[in-house]
């Protein structure tokens, strides 16, 4: 007896001596999170994994904690951490068994951890796969708890000096209380959006304004609960103290949406009247869309085999009107796409013709079986709190943003003097990952040649990017905050 007392003295002796274990800090409330240097000294992405963590565990009214998945088998990439640096506590001995398991090495748990944790949507949230989660199970092999409950949890990451090999660093090693977790997982991304997002801010204090709220909402969709957690957590500190945006004062006037008559903006897009015969010819399915260079191409659909073996074409026009071929295709296969060497603009327009020869060789169109839909813009969208909106449109290959200006809204220069539209690969890329470039001020941009109605002012930007699937304009109001954003399909 004596001697183990004696050994256990000796041990801890030990160990205080090799790791200040008491110095690990413990997080109770998302106010002391907001202390940890995310972004700096700690991954933002350990945000992430964090969220997710206390949003897979279960806890029940006598705050247990309970695992929904076994850590033996590695799912989510878990497996057991032998605690050999102490970098936590020793294992308490007694009733029940204890382990510390790891999780969250996005290589080893890519197939069962969810898409945000491993390919976050806005990209300074991407992990360098540093940050990891410790929990500690407690075996219970007695009475009435069968199972495994979780009794400790804690947020770490790999030394980011590869001399220290894969230990964890115990400077940035964070208890998490139960507290904390069941704070975060009022944040679950399955609850309802709307309402409830301002209430979640409300619960917790925040000051976030009814203009960021939409920000998030239109960045993050259906991760804007997860999105308003990253916003108190890492940002909110900077924000409290700034007065109210004067754009939130307009806020709580009631906002006028934009809602053109049909016809308003035709002179892009020529009357439908064809549609009617696309839907005689039934099955056949003609259409332009854009390749990744901001070429036109062509895909077709349905077009049976009596046509087919009596050779026939897609044709490229200009638009519906257009009588000149701008490109053409003999077809084998009853579906496909040609790409061609035709930049996109809207109105081109794909048609399918029986052939005949000319001068004995050249196989050239003659009469017409069908027609697609001409080539579109994506629809305008709303910029969220202004009598304004945004579109997307393709001018000789190229992206490009149009602005629409309800006409009374005269000091939009002044209230966009900080706005720039910004041009995107693709809906993933974080805010300030605009192409090189790519982007200009709101009041910059030049009216457009052609007025297009009575009620607004429409300006225009041209970038030197090709349109591709994908491509993304998003206005900026001022900083990072998104105010819209629309995608080419
Ligand atoms: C433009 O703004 C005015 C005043 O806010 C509003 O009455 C009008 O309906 C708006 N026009 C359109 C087309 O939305
Ligand atoms: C068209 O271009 C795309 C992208 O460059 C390519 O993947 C595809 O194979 C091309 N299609 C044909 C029929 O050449």
């Amino acid at each position: 007896m004596k001697m183990q007392g004696g050994l256990v003295l000796f041990c801890t002796v030990l160990v205080l001596s090799i790791v200040p274990v008491c110095t690990i800090k413990k997080l109770n409330s998302i106010n002391e999170l907001k202390k940890v240097d995310f972004g700096r000294a700690v991954p933002k992405h350990s945000l992430l994994l964090l969220h997710w963590f206390a949003n897979t565990i279960d806890i029940d009214n006598n705050d247990v904690i309970w695992l929904t998945f076994d850590p033996n088998l590695g799912t989510y990439g878990s497996h057991h951490y032998g605690n050999y640096e102490r970098v936590l506590n020793p294992l308490p001995r007694g009733n029940g068994r204890y382990r510390y398991y790891t999780i969250g090495n996005l290589f080893q748990g890519r197939s069962d951890l969810p898409n945000y944790v491993l390919h976050p949507p806005n990209a300074e949230y991407r992990g360098r796969n540093r940050d990891r989660i410790i929990f500690r199970v407690r075996e219970h092999n007695t009475g009435r708890q069968n199972g495994e409950t979780v009794d400790e949890v804690y947020i770490t990451q790999h030394y980011e000096n590869s001399n220290e090999g894969t230990r964890y660093d115990p400077a940035y090693t964070y208890q998490i209380t139960i507290n904390l977790l069941r704070q975060i997982r009022a944040f679950s991304v399955e609850d309802n959006q709307g309402n409830s997002l301002v209430e979640l801010s409300e619960d917790f204090g925040s000051n976030i304004n009814n203009l960021r709220l939409n920000s998030l909402k239109i960045s993050w969709g259906e991760l804007a609960c997860l999105g308003l957690l990253l916003y108190i957590v890492l940002e909110e500190k900077y924000y409290k103290n700034n007065k109210p945006w004067p754009a939130e004062k307009r806020n709580t006037q009631p906002h006028c949406v934009i809602n053109l008559p049909d016809n308003s903006e035709n002179h892009h897009d020529a009357p439908h009247s064809w549609r009617e015969r696309l839907v005689h010819q039934n099955s056949i399915q003609l259409e332009v869309t854009t390749g990744t260079n901001g070429k036109a191409v062509i895909h077709w659909k349905g077009v049976p085999k009596h046509h087919l073996n009596e050779r026939v074409m897609v044709v490229l026009y200009k638009d519906n009107n257009a009588q000149e071929a701008m490109f053409s295709k003999v077809i084998a296969s009853g579906s496909g796409h040609v790409n061609t060497s035709v930049c996109l603009n809207v109105g081109l327009q794909a048609r399918l013709h029986k052939t005949k020869k000319k001068y004995c060789f050249w196989t050239v169109p003659s009469d017409e079986i069908c027609r697609g839909d001409e080539c579109r813009n994506p629809e305008k969208v709303w910029i969220h709190g202004y009598d304004a909106s945004l579109q997307l449109f393709v001018k000789d290959g190229k992206a490009c943003a149009r602005l629409f200006v309800n006409k009374s809204f005269r000091n939009w220069m002044t209230e966009f003097k900080k706005s720039w539209v910004g041009f995107y690969d693709n809906p993933n890329k974080a805010t300030r990952e605009y192409k090189w470039w790519q982007w200009q001020w709101a009041p910059k941009f030049k009216p457009a040649s052609t007025p297009l109605n009575d009620y607004y002012d429409v300006y225009e930007y041209h970038s030197g990017m090709s349109i591709a699937p994908g491509v993304q304009a998003r206005f900026i109001l001022r900083n990072d905050i998104v105010m819209a954003q629309t995608s080419w399909r």
